[in-house]
């Protein structure tokens, strides 16, 4: 651990290959701990993790809370529609309050891209030690998503030893919703690091040309990169283009919520054309696994048989290693000692 330098986690785009490396090897220990009986680990007693989610969600915030039980911290949760957000405090005064109750960890889930990154930035200016982990910020980033899909993709190619290298050279298709996707950004930003060949899949409305490029500068307020070289990223239009060769297929919810614009014809004509099914998956040429983030919208981007076919989908494991993910994450930006 000696090597972890993150103050919070915002953003992949900061990870170094290092940094994925800590956080799979911890998440594979955490993932061994037996569930019945000694379940939890004293790491972060006395510790108080706070989840400020100011959107809906179901798996994050369990699985964040699960997590940070499991390692014994104490856990606090704030929901917007009866606190005094209603009645006009700032998002960053909100915080602070939580912060002078003691909270160690801020998780936090926002409609808006950049806000946890704006609320770490005030806190530390502030002078408070709180560290803040992005649960999802509009369509920019996901890390804990992008990180527990790793975990599962790692685990898949190599059950023993899920490290980054199992990724070297694997051709991972994701296919959909593309633009309004926070998880795919993430992905993005970790499937490259470790070395893959990410296949991107879906039509120009919701998946732009220019995602080819996507890691080819880091974002605003990174210098550089923290990975030396990344692995390719394609933009296909069919999914007869995409599967063969595959290694593994990501499908990706289609945000309705956030399409403000008339960017399909139909929902049929979108399963018609991107919609996997047990059929379409036999492109591959092999039996691949299938990941969705969750919630799925049956029928539209996935067929509800293949979701539900224990040999194939990867669904169920996801949210399994969502809770060690997060404890390693936890870990690392919480427990005594465990930066130094
Ligand atoms: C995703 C999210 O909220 O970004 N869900 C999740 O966290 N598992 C994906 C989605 O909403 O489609």
């Amino acid at each position: 651990m000696s090597n972890w330098s993150h103050r919070h986690v915002l953003d992949l785009a900061a990870f170094s290959l290092a940094d994925y490396a800590t956080v799979l090897e911890l998440a594979q220990r955490f993932r061994a701990m037996p569930v019945a009986g000694a379940r939890k680990l004293p790491a972060l007693q006395g510790r108080l993790m706070t989840s400020l989610f100011f959107e809906p969600s179901t798996r994050t915030r369990s699985s964040f809370e699960l997590a940070a039980k499991r390692l014994s911290a104490d856990v606090q949760s704030f929901s917007p529609s009866s606190s005094s957000l209603s009645k006009g405090e700032s998002i960053l005064d909100t915080a602070r309050t939580y912060v002078a109750m003691g909270a160690n960890v801020l998780v936090v889930r926002h409609r808006c891209a950049g806000v946890p990154q704006g609320l770490a930035r005030d806190l530390d200016q502030a002078g408070e030690s709180v560290a803040v982990l992005n649960a999802g910020d509009g369509l920019r980033s996901h890390p804990s998503q992008g990180l527990l899909d790793l975990f599962t993709l790692a685990r898949h190619f190599n059950p023993e030893l899920p490290t980054p290298e199992a990724l070297r050279g694997k051709r991972i298709v994701i296919v959909g919703d593309v633009l309004h996707s926070r998880v795919a950004r993430s992905n993005l930003w970790a499937l490259t690091a470790c070395g893959a060949q990410v296949v991107l899949c879906g039509p120009a409305t919701l998946l732009p040309d220019a995602f080819s490029g996507f890691v080819d500068a880091p974002p605003p307020g990174l210098a550089a990169d923290p990975v030396a070289q990344r692995g390719p990223i394609q933009v296909v239009r069919s999914l007869e283009e995409a599967l063969p060769g595959a290694d593994a297929v990501m499908t990706l919810r289609l945000q309705k919520e956030r399409m403000h614009q008339h960017l399909l014809t139909s929902l049929d004509r979108y399963h018609q054309l991107y919609g996997l099914t047990h059929q379409r998956l036999a492109l591959c040429g092999k039996p691949v696994p299938v990941l969705h983030p969750g919630p799925v919208n049956r029928g539209v981007e996935l067929a509800g048989s293949l979701l539900d076919d224990p040999a194939t989908s990867l669904v169920e494991e996801q949210v399994r290693n969502g809770i060690p993910i997060r404890m390693a994450l936890l870990y690392l930006l919480a427990a005594k000692g465990a930066s130094a």
